[in-house]
């Protein structure tokens, strides 16, 4: 049968691919333990399960969704409360938020919206795999801005030349950031909202770790800039402050016009989300704020953890201030492929190459906080086992 073009540009889903590694050697009877897979293990919480079972039993919400598009007006205030509370941000429910089957299918109906094929699209290198696939999809050109530990792993503007910035028509930005853990400042969306306005780009700021931040970081939104709803939308996500990425709801925020865009794309492509799971999220944003402390307790801990083991095998590790994520550099002079290689091989622990999000995020590994915390123990004790011959320490 014949696979569309566009598809061929795209390489298997990574974490798709992982799954099927560790299943492989799960098969052989291999004990692995990925620590690759950002997927909270926690359970929801029960306010949010007790909503859904409720809603769920009113024949009411068997039908269509309310609102197929654009969520339940019910649901788009609640968002719109929780964005006053959390980050003073004011929005309009009616015409500036809209209800997502999550953030990832957000991107995806944010490019569609807004770009047309042949046009540039700027994201950061590295970055989440899905924003490359949604630009490709869309017959977009991805753009990759460098983002380097010097810079806090925040893009330099500056280093975008303005013909490409002329061409461009949209930018995915995700902080706290997926893979890095950094978290950007009011002042660098300053310079975004800046950027954007003079060369006339549609900004998609990801904001799935709101939340996850540590060491009295605040959580942030682009969308407290001044001038943010004018150039572009905040996505983001019930999936990790809740520990509700299986039940897949999201929002998107910002710019009415945009916000109409992917309303008219979801329109025509889904009918939106049960209702019965926008009453669990609205009973998730009204009546379960304590996970999130809760969490982050657990990922303080976790995230102490392994620092305590890499620096005690010879790292000089600070770890990033956001997300459930720790970027860790490979030992000197290995690559990120031979450095998980060697963790899967001497340790059966299963970590995601750095080079899988681009080039410049080759030089580190990705470690997941989102583990039983004794299989984490686990897996330290394991690594711990590796010799400083093997992980090429020479002190
Ligand atoms: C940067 C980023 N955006 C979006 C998502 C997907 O979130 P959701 O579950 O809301 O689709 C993830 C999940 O890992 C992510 O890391």
């Amino acid at each position: 049968m014949q696979i569309a073009e566009r598809l061929r540009k795209i390489p298997p889903y990574l974490f798709i691919e992982l799954r099927n590694k560790i299943n492989q050697a799960r098969a052989a009877g291999i004990d692995v333990i990925s620590l690759a897979i950002g997927d909270p293990v926690e359970p929801t919480p029960e306010p949010i399960i007790d909503a859904l079972c409720t809603a769920a039993y009113n024949q009411e919400n068997h039908r269509y969704p309310t609102d197929e598009e654009k969520g339940m007006l019910a649901f788009r205030q609640a968002v719109a409360d929780w964005y006053r509370d959390r980050y003073a941000v004011q929005l309009d429910p009616e015409t500036e938020v809209l209800g997502l089957i999550g953030s990832k299918e957000g991107c995806h109906h944010f490019i569609l919206a807004v770009v047309n094929p042949g046009e540039v699209v700027l994201m950061t290198d590295p970055g989440y795999p899905a924003y490359r696939a949604s630009i490709l999809m869309a017959g977009g050109e991805p753009y990759n801005m460098a983002i380097r530990a010097e810079d806090n792993f925040l893009p330099k503007f500056e280093d975008v030349s303005s013909d490409v910035a002329k061409k461009a028509t949209a930018m995915f930005l995700n902080y706290p950031n997926n893979p890095t853990g950094a978290v950007a400042t009011p002042e660098f969306f300053a310079k975004l909202v800046e950027f954007a306005r003079t060369y006339d780009i549609a900004v998609c700021h990801d904001n799935p770790y709101s939340e996850i931040v540590f060491d009295g970081e605040k959580p942030l939104s682009f969308l407290a800039t001044p001038g943010a709803k004018d150039v572009g939308v905040e996505l983001n996500s019930l999936s990790k402050p809740f520990n509700m990425t299986g039940w897949r709801i999201g929002m998107a925020m910002g710019n009415p016009d945009l916000i109409r865009g992917i309303a008219k794309v979801k329109g025509n492509t889904d009918s939106g989300i049960f209702n019965a799971i926008q009453y669990a999220g609205i009973a998730a944003l009204k009546k379960c704020q304590d996970n999130i402390p809760k969490m982050l307790d657990i990922y303080s801990r976790r995230r102490a953890q392994v620092v305590e083991t890499f620096n005690g095998l010879g790292w000089n590790y600070t770890p990033p201030k956001g997300t459930f994520y720790l970027w860790i550099p490979t030992p000197k002079g290995m690559s990120s492929l031979d450095f998980t290689t060697l963790l899967f091989e001497k340790a059966s622990v299963v970590v995601a190459a750095g080079a899988a999000y681009g080039e410049y995020g080759e030089g580190y590994i990705r470690i997941v906080l989102t583990v039983p915390d004794d299989r984490l123990t686990e897996a330290l004790e394991r690594i711990k086992r590796i010799t400083n011959y093997e992980l090429r320490i020479t002190n």
